[in-house]
């Protein structure tokens, strides 16, 4: 039995689009947000469901239904890294088509976030992790990194379930106003945010791009002390969507959708 679970992991593992979540609390956001989730092992039947009876009785159902117990050093064979928490699961990304849906549909009721060239992946599991927390429509990234990479799924604490996340070329990015958050544009207190935005932000080192700078609709800047020569990219998002939400009526939830 044992054996024949731990292949149809292996097999799970070279099928495209299956992507692996370390850790209960990334699971129970999967598992929340409508993440296919194929498979999920544990070290401790027991230990998992007293996990989600304190902290997720929300997808206590369906964890018993999907948790598989192996022993521990069958588990510690699978993954690079064991979580703590002694679980691990499979789950299918969405498609690419259905994201680009996601991103594209009109009417849009909240932003949606550009990062363009990130190269740390810590950064972008942050980002992912604060658009889903605001209710952001998705987060779209250029470049080579993949924003599917299991550092950044651990990251964002598996909340790429709940937004869209997908990389596209700048040509193929979303309609929309694209307001370019850069250290030298206007003051962003006079600047509000409409729900159907696109907010850009630059990569770490070098900052926005000409190209996207073009493109921009606006240039806005959070106001910094001088001798201070930017902000952390996902600090960055974090107050840009902050700025967005602070603009709507109070009582408007963090929705996105
Ligand atoms: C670490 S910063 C890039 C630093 C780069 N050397 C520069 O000067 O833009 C990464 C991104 O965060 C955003 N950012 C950082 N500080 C900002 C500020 N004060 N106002 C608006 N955006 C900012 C920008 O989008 C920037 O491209």
């Amino acid at each position: 039995m044992d054996d024949e679970v731990e292949r149809a992991w292996r097999a799970a593992e070279r099928e495209p689009g299956v992507v692996v979540l370390d850790g209960f609390h990334a699971l129970k956001h999967a598992l929340r947000f409508g993440g296919d989730v194929r498979r999920v092992l544990t070290s401790d039947r027991a230990a998992l469901a007293a996990l989600a009876e304190e902290l997720a009785a929300d997808v206590g159902p369906a964890l018993d239904e999907l948790a598989v117990e192996l022993p521990e050093p069958v588990l510690r064979s699978l993954v690079p890294r064991l979580h703590p928490t002694g679980v691990i699961a499979q789950v299918r990304r969405p498609s690419a088509g259905a994201n680009r849906e996601a991103l594209a549909r009109r009417p849009r009721r909240a932003p949606v976030v550009l990062l363009e060239n990130p190269r740390n992946l810590g950064n972008v599991g942050a980002v992912i992790r604060l658009a889903a927390g605001f209710g952001a429509t998705g987060v779209v990234t250029t470049g080579e990194l993949d924003p599917w990479h299991p550092t950044v799924l651990r990251g964002s604490a598996g909340l790429h379930f709940a937004t869209a996340v997908e990389r596209l070329s700048l040509p193929e990015l979303p309609d929309g106003p694209l307001y370019v958050l850069d250290p030298e544009g206007a003051d962003i207190r006079e600047v509000p945010f409409p729900d159907d935005a696109l907010l850009a932000f630059g990569t770490e080192r070098h900052g926005v791009s000409a190209e996207l700078r073009a493109r921009a609709d606006q240039l806005v800047a959070v106001p910094m002390r001088p001798g201070v020569s930017s902000f952390n990219l996902a600090t960055s998002v974090g107050m840009g969507l902050f700025h967005w939400m602070a603009g709507r009526p109070p009582g408007a939830g963090p929705d996105g959708r």
